[in-house]
């Protein structure tokens, strides 16, 4: 990896954390020039760049040390410490942002009454996040298949594919527009900073360090 002295942020190119997670970082005095791919954009004021990319990749950027930081939701980095083969140790999560409240949640078609997690032994679980369900499921003693799919998770017990699924709630519509219902909660995610465990100790660890604070200074306005 080539030495770098600007910092990079990695964060999600399109979805529901890139307004909020602009939005932040702008209120912490980080502006960018729009580059024309926009996949890459350029820190105006302080040295500091955006890097716009699949949520998914975020992690396994900063433990590549590709990126400094990201602002990711905790469901997927909590997931990639479960993955096999990463990079690097494990990331730390050094800020949680307040905002891409959701849940990691067990749901079950309409009709399925559901009392507990032993309820589902036997039965095959469609999710995104195979790694977070095996250890809830391990947790709960509850031997269950896990079928991993890379999204429209919904769709699968319609499909015969899965009885259930695992899959992130937030406002509840994708699941009742599937005939599902949630049925049990794994994870209560949001918005991270997340980054490596211990701070570069060149100038971009400065510059980390003074985007901490300005951070917390702008979530105290914000509570
Ligand atoms: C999540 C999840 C559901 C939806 C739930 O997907 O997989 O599809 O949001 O939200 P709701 O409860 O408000 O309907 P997301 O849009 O984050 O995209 P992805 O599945 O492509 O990662
Ligand atoms: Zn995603
Ligand atoms: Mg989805």
């Amino acid at each position: 990896m080539k030495p770098r002295d600007r910092l990079r942020i990695a964060m999600q190119k399109s979805g529901r954390l890139t307004e909020p997670a602009l939005d932040l970082l702008n209120r912490c005095g980080l502006t960018f020039r729009q580059s024309r791919d926009k996949l890459f954009l350029f820190g105006e004021g302080e040295p500091v760049d955006l890097l716009l990319v699949r949520d998914d990749d975020i992690p396994g950027l900063i433990a590549q040390g590709v990126c400094d930081l990201g602002i990711v939701g905790r469901n997927v980095l909590s997931e990639y410490s479960f993955t096999d083969g990463r990079e690097a140790g494990p990331l730390a999560e050094w800020r949680s942002l307040g905002f891409g409240r959701c849940r990691l949640s067990i749901a079950v078609p309409q009709e399925m009454n559901y009392e507990q997690p032993q309820q589902l032994a036997g039965l095959r679980i469609a999710t995104s996040y195979p790694g977070l369900l095996r250890d809830w499921l391990r947790n709960q003693g509850v031997d269950a298949g896990v079928v991993t799919l890379a999204g429209s998770v919904e769709i699968a017990p319609r499909l015969g594919t899965a009885d259930l699924i695992c899959d992130l709630v937030q406002s509840g519509g994708t699941l009742v527009a599937n005939q599902l219902r949630e049925a049990d909660v794994l994870l209560e995610s949001e918005a991270v900073l997340a980054g490596p465990r211990t701070l570069p100790t060149d100038e971009r660890g400065d510059m980390i360090e003074l985007l901490l604070k300005r951070l917390d200074g702008v979530m105290q306005v914000r509570e």
